[in-house]
Order: C-alpha cells, then sequence, then structure tokens
C-alpha cells in the first residue's frame, strides 16, 4: 500500500524580530555587562563581551529575521528570553494550540476531517513536557479516534516521522496520520551567546500522509522512499532534561540551551548529508539530475548551497533549492516542511524531489517523493 503527502499546514506566530533589532538587544546587553565588570576587566580578569553585526549574521547564515512567540522578553536586555507563562492544565497548552492550527490547514489541503485520522505524531526537538503526550493533547483537540505519540530526532524529527507514518500506513496499524511539529526554539535559544543568538526561530507545520487510495486532495505526493541515519555527536547539544533539578550546582548552566560547534558542524555534517542524498538515489535507481527539487532543512544558508551542489554537481536555481531561512531562521524539524509548504508549486506530475532533513544526533533523513497525477 502506497504512502502520499496529501496536504500540509504552517502556523506563524505573528511576532517577528528583524537582525537589526536582535544585534541591538544582544549590544545592549555586552555594554551593560562590560559595564558592570569594568574594574575585572580592566585588571585582565575577564575577557570582554564582543558585540554582534547585522553583516556577520546574514554572510554566516542567510537569517534576515525570525518569527517568534515572545518577542518583547527576547529583546530586553535585562532578561533575554521569552515571555511564556505556564498555562493551567485546564488550557490548551502552547504547542498543542500551535499545532491545531497547522493541522487544520493540513487536513483542509487533504481534504480530510478528523474522523478520517487514526494516528497523530508530534515529532519536534523540545517537548514542553513530558506526559500526557502533546500529541495526545492535540488528539483529543482535534476529537481524533486512533493514538498518538510523541518522537524527538532534534531537526530530523520530521522525516523520522514521515517514515514512522509510512510504514504504519503499509502494514495496516493506520490509514491516515497527521504529523506536526510545533517547534518553539526561542526557549531553548541562548540570546546571550555571540555565536548562535541569531539561529532559530519559532513556528509548526503539519503534515497528512494517508494511503494513496484515500487521497482526494488536489496537490498530492507520493512517498516513494525514506532512509534515515544517525550517528553520535556531541558537536550540537541541549542537556536540559527531568535531571536537572537533581543537580543545584548545574542546574543553571548555559549546556541546559543548544550549544554547538558550528564549524564542526559545518564540517561534518554537509559531506554526512549529501552522500546520504546521492547513496539512497541510487539505492532507488534514481539519477540525480531527474531530482526537480530538494526541501533542504534550514540551518545555514551556505550548508544547503554546498549540499545541493555536490547532490546535482552542477549550479541550480534558487527555486530548486528553497531556502526558507531569510523569513524564518532556523526552525529545527519544521524548516525542510516549511521549504516543501511553501515551495512545491510548478511540479509536474511525475516529477521527483526530495525532502531532507540533518542535524542533531547526528541525523540525516531522506523523503523521495513524486508529484502524483491525483
Ligand atoms: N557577530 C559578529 N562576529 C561574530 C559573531 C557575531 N554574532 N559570531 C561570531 N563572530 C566572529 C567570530 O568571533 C569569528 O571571528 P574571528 O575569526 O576573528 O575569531 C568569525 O566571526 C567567524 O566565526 P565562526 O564561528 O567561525 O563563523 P562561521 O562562519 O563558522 O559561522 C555558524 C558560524 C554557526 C553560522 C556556522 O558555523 C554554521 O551555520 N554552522 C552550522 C550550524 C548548524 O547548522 N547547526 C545545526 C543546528 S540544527
Amino acid at each position: 500500500m502506497n504512502a502520499v503527502i496529501s496536504g500540509t499546514g504552517l502556523f506563524v506566530p505573528q511576532q517577528v524580530i528583524s537582525n537589526e533589532e536582535l544585534v541591538e538587544a544582544f549590544n545592549a546587553y555586552v555594554a551593560q555587562f562590560n559595564d558592570q565588570h569594568r574594574t575585572r576587566i580592566s585588571a585582565g580578569e575577564l575577557e570582554p563581551l564582543k558585540p554582534s553585526s547585522v553583516a556577520f549574521i546574514e554572510k554566516a547564515s542567510g537569517i534576515k529575521r525570525r518569527h517568534v512567540i515572545d518577542k518583547r522578553g527576547i529583546l530586553d536586555p535585562s532578561r533575554m528570553r521569552p515571555h511564556i507563562a505556564q498555562r493551567d492544565n485546564e488550557q490548551p497548552s502552547l504547542q498543542c494550540e500551535m499545532a491545531v492550527k497547522a493541522a487544520e490547514q493540513a487536513l483542509s489541503m487533504a481534504n480530510k476531517g478528523a474522523a478520517d485520522v487514526d494516528m497523530v505524531i508530534v515529532a519536534c526537538s523540545n517537548l514542553e513536557r513530558a506526559y500526557p503526550a502533546v500529541s495526545v493533547e492535540v488528539q483529543a483537540a482535534l476529537g481524533i479516534d486512533g493514538y498518538a505519540f510523541d518522537m524527538n530526532v532534534a531537526c530530523s524529527s520530521a522525516t523520522f516521522g514521515l517514515q514512522t507514518a509510512q510504514d504504519a500506513i503499509r502494514s495496516g496499524s493506520a490509514k491516515t496520520v497527521l504529523m506536526v511539529s510545533p517547534e518553539i526554539c526561542s526557549a531553548h535559544l541562548n540570546f546571550r551567546d555571540r555565536d548562535s543568538h541569531f539561529i532559530f526561530g519559532d513556528v509548526c507545520t503539519a503534515v497528512v500522509v494517508e494511503a494513496a487510495e484515500t487521497a482526494s486532495g488536489d496537490d498530492v505526493f507520493e512517498i516513494i522512499a525514506t532512509r534515515l541515519r544517525t550517528k553520535y555527536s556531541n558537536h550540537i547539544r541541549n542537556n536540559f532534561g527531568f535531571l536537572n533539578r537533581c543537580d543545584e550546582a548545574r542546574r543553571r548552566d548555559v549546556d541546559k540551551l543548544f550549544v554547538q560547534e558550528g564549524r564542526k558542524v559545518f564540517k561534518e555534517v554537509v559531506p554526512m548529508v549529501s552522500s546520504h542524498i546521492l547513496d539512497h538515489l541510487r539505492e532507488v535507481d534514481i539519477a540525480p539530475a531527474t531530482v526537480t527539487r530538494m526541501w533542504l532543512h534550514q540551518a545555514n544558508l551556505s550548508m544547503n548551497q554546498l549540499i545541493a551542489k555536490r547532490v546535482w554537481g552542477r549550479p541550480f536555481d534558487r527555486e530548486e533549492a528553497p531556502i526558507v531561512l531569510d523569513e524564518f531562521a532556523n526552525t529545527s524539524s519544521a524548516g525542510s516542511i516549511i521549504a516543501f509548504h511553501q515551495h512545491r508549486k510548478g511540479l509536474r506530475v511525475g516529477d521527483i524531489g526530495i525532502i531532507c532533513s540533518f542535524g542533531a544526533g547526528y541525523s540525516v533523513g531522506t523523503v523521495v517523493v513524486r508529484k502524483s497525477d491525483q
């Protein structure tokens, strides 16, 4: 039984932070810090903090702005983290609320209602609680009968989720799967860290995967093949977890937020991803030249350009490997799905595309799709 992607949805928070605003807040924090510690700095006991720059951010990453849940808290130099109040148990959680908005769009595009869905996956990098699973809450909010579970493979969560959805449909354990990726990356980002304060944004994507024979949407993509790989690395890491409260001394260390060795990630992940894509295409007997579009994970503009160049071995247009980083920044697992959601027009029946994610783990996932005649 072939599985297809029949709908996608995107929820975008209304608040936007430009690079200029972000750098202004960061540099105000730096000035404040250096002023507060001027005695130790002039005694040579402490290094002064260096300012950030808009030009560096755009050149190093391709990011121009990011959408966030709360701008005020992030841009306050004395706080530099979003204000997100904990909600009462009786209220919908923030991730559930984001997921429902994206899911409604995806279901409507797929021409499906809650009664058609029997499996819900929340696949994302950070979950706001351990249990009950956010996916079960989303399932209840949408009135879906069936089962739901949360999964996390960091930036690769969505492609790992797509393979899981496809496997469930092929094995008959589900008929229609709703996968949502509510990413609140601003809550795990260290806005006081010059190397990474610009990297992430918030967003939620949704995808409907179902059996080809039940698909009735207008824009359907057949999943031809999926391939996943992981290889352990400490170069992207977040040590936030349920054990933190047991170690008072280290509870507030910066490793409870996103930390990375950006240069090493760049050098190690580009070859891993490009050879993964090429090996996968070889396995399924598809020539890279026949791939019409690559919807890559959105972490860094140069990384994406290098990966696409290695796969195609030729210059390519921006539309062939779309970039959404400028508008959204890195939105973790949602990035490749935003690119797919916004940039799949123009493909003709039979055209082949690849949705590809990569990130912490390390992890890499490819989903080869073909535009269907449905
Ligand atoms: N503003 C101004 N200058 C800055 C800066 C900032 N915000 N941050 C760093 N710099 C400086 C550094 O101090 C360094 O200066 P130096 O050479 O004088 O020491 C210079 O810019 C280069 O820094 P570097 O960290 O080597 O930059 P880079 O070109 O490697 O770009 C990343 C940094 C993080 C954007 C890039 O390495 C990257 O994207 N890596 C992959 C990250 C990724 O995809 N992670 C996955 C997350 S899912």
